[in-house]
Order: structure tokens, then C-alpha cells, then sequence
């Protein structure tokens, strides 16, 4: 298959430019703003899928937004690739820190991509990841190599949850038969140095709200003698983590499973400078959970996080005021063997029972998902490998990552099969953040080395 290079070298700028259109549609599945929008990159998915050589293609009707469904299937016989990614994307704010708008794509070099990196919502959560695919299947249709047949699932939903795929999912165990998942919607260590992702954390994110007096109070009049919903949340919240950051509810880490000290010892072999990760985020130091270190604190370890908070005057100037009500959004971040529905139930119970007489707690679970390891002997992570050894030079590291996916767990109960994260991203391409970004040099990368995972997992299974 010497032929990818030169197919990518020959066709690589209409690559760029295909990509660059799919992300001038503002997909932000989570603002009902933008449905027409979610709605129209879907079509426009499946319309790609179509022309890069599906030999059917399909708009799937869900309770929310539509999954794009491709296949093609050249002999039952043969092995089958499910290939999932995502068309939605996070919302684009704040607007103001981004340095071009994020649905008007700009190529621009960066340290760590010289080569440049296209800048855009999604360019690299999960457009540009999930188009390597479709650009892979055109490759391997035009060039008579595609050597086993291959599913596309493309959702819309992934950034809120991915509510309809599980339900999609549930229905559709047949069509979505396959002998291995494929995504591309993780990261790697950097662009000399391949990784390939073996974990994936669960989730449970819920919304608190305490609610003090049945009515917003003079601090003056009332401030001291009743309690102030804002102050307790803030207490509640930092009660949550003891003094050796270990999270306080009791249960927490029942069914956490410690990695035996071969496990940790592999684990420090993955190569990271402590100094170059502060510097990158500006910090003089790191903070966390006592007994780990940072690349454990990230990935193998349960979280638990404030991602937003508010409630009482937040405008221009001062007002003396004691709010009603307060709010905060609480994600936590699971392990493997965690359950999240468990978890969500330990932590209500827990934040319900310290609040003091004087307020009200009310705790709405939003989404979860349970987290997710896959063993490196696998039929699947060798071709993977395989094929990152060919086109990096050296060998993937097996790497788990902080970040959840949770239908990939769901795929294994539903669907049997396990999952291969091949990611091309770098966590510095700044996902969920402004000036997200996906390195050209990555992009292309990917396109390369997918067909050499068909052709080795095709290999490998006879
Ligand atoms: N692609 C990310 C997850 C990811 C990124 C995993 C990098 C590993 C490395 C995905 O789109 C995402 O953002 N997932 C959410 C969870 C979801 C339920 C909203 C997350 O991890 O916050
Ligand atoms: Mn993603
Ligand atoms: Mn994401």
C-alpha cells in the first residue's frame, strides 16, 4: 500500500479544503439555536460518505438529532470495520478569546505544527478526526485496496450525551454487526511519538441548587441571621475534598481498582516534562490528589469538579444582596468499575445530608457514562500499532486517557465488541476551548495510517 503517501500528497489540498467547508456549519448540538444548522452537517456527512464510496448511505431517524449511517459491504466473509464518530460540536464561547471566528476556518502555524493547523470549532473534536475516515474509504475505494467491509455510524449528539445513539444503538444490533469499533475522536503523546488510547474515564455530571430564603434579601437587613445559599454552596463544594485532596463521599472509591505498581511503573515510562506541561498552561505549580502523580491524577484516578457556578448579583457595580438561590454544575470523572448511576446516588445522597437546616438541596442528574479499558493483546490494538509503526517510525505507547466517550462502553454491552481509539489529536490543539485546532501534519497523518489498520486487522484475523 505504498500508494496512500502519494494519493494524500496529490489530493491533499482538496482534503484540507472539504474539511474546511464541513466546519463553516455551526453544529452546536447542546444550543437548539443552532438545530437547522446540527441538522445540515449531517446531510452534508452523509453526502461525503456517499461520494467517497459507501454503496449505501442513510439518514437515521432518532428522537433527537439524525445518525448518518454508511456502509460498504464487499463480502460477507470478510471481517467488518465500525467506524463512530461525531458531527456535533461544543458550543464556540467565550467568542472574544478566539483569535478568528470559529465557523470561518483559517490555516495558521503554531509551535507545534509548523506545518500549520487549521483552526475551527471542531476541527479536531470530531470533524477533522472523523473525516480521515471518509477520506480513508475514498482512498481505499478508489485504489481497489479496501480489504474487508466497513460501517460508518456518524452521531450528532456526542457533545450532550449521546442520548439517541444509545437508543439507535439498542435497536439496531444487527445492521451495526462488526468484528471491531473504530474512532478517532481521542489524542496522542505528540507528533514524533504515536499513542494509542486504552482507557477511557466514565462520567456523572450533575446540577445542584440550594435554596435559602423564598426571596432575594437586603445583605443588610438579613445578612447573619439567615443562611446565605451562596456561602453554604461554597462551603458544601469545598467539603467535598479533604485536605489531601481525596474526594469525601463515603463510597467514593469503593470499587476503584488500584493499578499494581508494574502497571504504575509502565504507565512513567510514556514520555512528560512536568516543566513544559506548567509552562504550557502558565501555572508555578501542579495540584492534586496526594500519592499520584499528574499523568496518574489525569487518567486512572476519579475526579470530582465545579464546571460552573452562580446565583446572587453578578452585573456591573454592587448590589447588597443575599440571593435565594444558588447553582453550581458538579462533573465527576469515573473509573473504571465505578458505576456511574451509583456514583450520581452516592453523591446526592452525601450533598443532601451536609447541607445545614436553613436551606434546601436539590440535585438533577444530567448524563453519564461508564468509563472504559481495553487490553493491548487484542487482534485489533496490534494492527493498530502495526500501522503506526509504519507511518510514525516508531511504535505506539499505550496511553490512558482523562477524557470519557461514553457509548464506547455502551458498544461493548450492546454490540460485543471492542473499541479502538485511534486518536491524532494533541492535547495543546485546545478542544472545548477557543482557538481549537487540528495540525495539517495530523490530518494527513490519519488519512495515511487508517488503510493500514484495515489491511493489518484483516491480516491479523485470518
Ligand atoms: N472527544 C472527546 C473526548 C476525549 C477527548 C477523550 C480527548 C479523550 C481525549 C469527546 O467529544 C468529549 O468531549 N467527551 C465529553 C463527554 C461527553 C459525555 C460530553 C468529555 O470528555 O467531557
Ligand atoms: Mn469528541
Ligand atoms: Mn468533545
Amino acid at each position: 500500500m505504498e500508494n496512500i503517501k502519494s494519493y494524500v500528497q496529490q489530493h491533499k489540498d482538496r482534503f484540507i479544503n472539504e474539511l474546511i467547508e464541513l466546519l463553516k456549519i455551526p453544529s452546536v448540538s447542546a444550543d437548539t439555536a443552532y438545530s437547522q444548522d446540527v441538522i445540515d452537517t449531517a446531510e452534508a456527512v452523509k453526502e461525503s460518505l456517499s461520494k467517497a464510496g459507501c454503496d449505501y448511505v442513510e439518514t437515521c431517524d432518532t428522537p433527537g438529532y439524525p445518525i448518518i449511517y454508511g456502509e460498504k459491504i464487499i463480502d460477507p466473509n470478510l471481517p467488518t470495520v465500525l467506524v463512530y464518530g461525531h458531527y456535533d460540536v461544543q458550543p464556540p464561547d467565550p467568542l472574544e478569546l478566539w483569535t478568528s471566528p470559529p465557523f470561518e476556518p483559517v490555516i495558521k502555524n503554531t509551535d507545534i505544527h509548523p506545518e500549520g493547523a487549521i483552526f475551527a470549532r471542531g476541527a479536531c473534536d470530531d470533524k477533522g478526526q472523523m473525516y480521515m475516515h471518509v477520506k480513508a474509504l475514498e482512498y481505499m475505494v478508489q485504489n481497489n485496496v479496501l480489504p474487508c467491509n466497513v460501517k460508518f455510524m456518524i452521531e450528532g449528539e456526542e457533545e450532550v450525551g449521546s442520548a439517541s445513539l444509545a437508543w439507535f444503538v439498542e435497536r439496531n444490533q444487527e445492521k451495526l454487526k462488526n468484528d471491531v469499533i473504530l474512532i478517532s475522536d481521542t489524542g496522542m503523546i505528540s507528533n514524533q511519538q504515536p499513542s494509542i488510547t486504552t482507557g477511557l474515564r466514565g462520567l456523572s455530571y450533575v446540577e445542584v441548587e440550594i435554596t435559602g430564603p423564598n426571596r432575594d434579601l437586603h445583605s443588610g437587613l438579613y445578612g447573619g441571621a439567615v443562611a446565605n445559599p451562596i456561602n453554604i454552596l461554597a462551603k458544601m463544594i469545598a467539603s467535598l475534598h479533604d485536605e489531601d485532596n481525596h474526594i469525601t463521599i463515603p463510597g467514593f472509591y469503593d470499587k476503584v481498582q488500584e493499578l499494581s505498581a508494574e502497571e504504575r511503573a509502565e504507565m512513567a515510562k510514556a514520555p512528560f516534562s512536568l516543566e513544559k506541561y506548567k509552562n504550557a498552561l502558565n501555572i508555578a505549580d501542579v495540584y492534586g490528589e496526594k500519592g499520584y502523580v499528574t499523568n496518574e491524577r489525569n487518567s486512572i484516578r476519579p475526579t470530582l469538579d465545579v464546571n460552573g457556578i452562580w446565583g446572587g448579583y453578578t452585573g456591573e457595580g454592587a448590589k447588597t444582596v443575599i440571593a435565594s438561590k444558588a447553582y453550581a454544575k458538579i462533573s465527576m470523572r469515573l473509573v473504571p468499575n465505578q458505576d456511574w448511576h451509583e456514583i450520581t446516588e452516592l453523591f446526592t445522597k452525601h450533598f443532601t445530608s451536609i447541607a445545614p437546616a436553613g436551606v434546601t438541596v436539590k440535585v438533577t442528574p444530567h448524563h453519564g457514562g461508564q468509563g472504559y479499558v481495553t487490553p493491548i493483546d487484542s487482534i485489533g490494538y496490534q494492527a493498530a500499532n502495526k500501522a503506526y509503526t509504519e507511518t510514525f517510525g516508531v511504535p505506539a505507547i499505550p496511553v490512558r486517557s482523562g477524557g470519557s466517550i461514553p457509548i464506547v462502553a455502551l458498544f461493548e454491552k450492546e454490540l460485543k465488541s471492542k473499541t479502538i481509539l485511534m486518536g491524532f489529536g494533541l492535547d495543546s490543539d485546545a478542544i472545548h476551548s477557543p482557538n481549537e485546532h487540528f495540525g495539517i501534519f495530523n490530518y494527513l497523518k490519519g488519512i495515511e495510517t487508517i488503510p493500514l489498520f484495515y489491511k493489518y486487522f484483516v491480516e491479523l484475523s485470518k
